[in-house]
């Protein structure tokens, strides 16, 4: 008998994410939070303005399951000028309530009882409780510090008969790691002739720097053919807060996607789909973040080039790692928390984005979509810190 009662949770092991906890911890101690991943900076005036025009114009209903041609239009000419690759708008481009929504429907679509998906640690928190939910089994793989590189020797091991999804992301969030044209050759092997989708997270597809380009597995005809790609206005357009994106796959995965995407979300926020067809389809609204995100991680790796951090590699996304072995020996939650709670500075533990975190990491991640002030501020805070 359950009821009255607890619920039995679908979770056991899962708790309240650390975006939030951290989130609240900065806002308890006045902390400035380079936690979790949002820019503090606003939204472009021009595609605010875009968003207004079009809810007076009446664009407040439900737009269709797929999202407004329009947009997907849009999508499918950005595509074939970034990757080289012809996407049917109408059959192979979905909406949806943002990148995190995505990636569960994905994996809500294909992963049944017992199928095993591999994941790269440290991971984006969501992938996992996913695969838990529909009875997948999570095949973690540790990446090593200090460029995380994929081994693939080591993913060819893991791969097993009831192997069915290998996940990817990059650029990678909370590394900076980006995918070479290389890795996507090694992953073009090990998943020929095999029944393995690919879930591919690439919301940070324009957060690239040193002149890298993005690889996505749509410019990968033999990977496009296995693959979900997920992508985030909200980090295209600096707007986590609308929580819109978009999946892309071919039209035979679309549609087992769809069929589960109607009856979560149905549609996803009308005005801000016409907005977005209007403000996109002018390219310079993506091509300049590149330069824009490299100025502010240059900018932060020489603000922290004083202080007793050492700095990681970062190539991508607006992540930063931190090792503070110099500082402290502490568990990371813990030199975070303390960190936020004594100088003021709100970061996240790498930690928690791994199931086996390698014993010696002392890594925070901190985020750099932020005001350049914001970034002095917090790295004078970052800098004072000796243990
Ligand atoms: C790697 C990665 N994937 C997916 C998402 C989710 O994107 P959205 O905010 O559009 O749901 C994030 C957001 O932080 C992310 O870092």
């Amino acid at each position: 008998m359950l009821f009255p009662g607890a619920v039995k949770t679908k979770l056991p092991n899962t708790g309240t994410t650390i975006f939030t906890i951290m989130s609240a911890l900065a806002k308890e101690h006045g902390a400035i939070n380079l936690s979790q991943g949002f820019p503090d900076f606003n939204v472009d005036p021009k595609l605010i303005s875009l968003v207004h025009e079009n809810m007076l114009a009446g664009h407040n209903q439900y737009a269709p399951m797929p999202g407004i041609p329009a947009l997907r239009d849009v999508l499918a000419q950005k595509l074939e000028s970034c990757y080289g690759t012809k996407i049917d708008s109408e059959k192979e481009i979905t909406i949806t309530a943002g990148g995190t929504q995505a990636l569960y429907t994905a994996i809500a679509a294909t992963i049944r009882e017992g199928d095993e998906v591999i994941v790269f640690e440290p991971a984006y928190d969501s992938y996992v409780p996913a695969i838990r939910l529909h009875g997948g089994i999570p095949v973690q793989l540790q990446l090593a510090a200090p460029d995380f590189q994929i081994d693939w020797s080591q993913v060819k091991k893991a791969v097993t008969a009831k192997t069915r999804m290998i996940i990817i992301n990059t650029p990678h969030n909370p590394t900076g790691m980006v995918m070479t044209g290389k890795d996507m050759q090694q992953l073009e092997k090990i998943v020929h002739n095999r029944d393995i989708f690919i879930l591919s997270d690439e919301v940070y597809e324009h957060v690239i720097f040193d002149g890298l380009s993005h690889h996505s597995v749509l410019s990968y005809p033999k990977l496009a053919e296995r693959s979900f790609v997920v992508f985030s206005f909200g980090k295209t357009v600096h707007a986590t807060g609308w929580k819109t994106g978009y999946c892309v796959a071919p039209e035979n995965l679309m549609a087992e996607f769809r069929r589960i995407h109607q009856y979560m979300v149905f549609a996803v926020n009308t005005p801000l789909q016409y907005a977005l067809a209007s403000y996109l389809a002018e390219p310079s609204t993506y091509q300049n973040i590149p330069a824009f995100y490299q100025r502010k991680r240059d900018l932060i790796c020489q603000l922290l080039s004083k202080s007793k951090f050492d700095i990681l590699p970062c190539f991508g996304s607006y992540f930063l790692l931190l090792d503070y072995s110099n500082i402290s020996d502490e568990k990371d939650t813990v030199f975070a928390e303390r960190i936020t709670r004594e100088h003021g500075v709100a970061t996240i533990p790498v930690s928690v984005f791994c199931k086996n975190p390698p014993k010696d990491m002392r890594l925070i991640r901190v985020c750099f979509a932020k005001e350049d002030q914001t970034l002095a501020a917090a790295a004078e805070k970052l800098v004072a810190i000796n243990n």
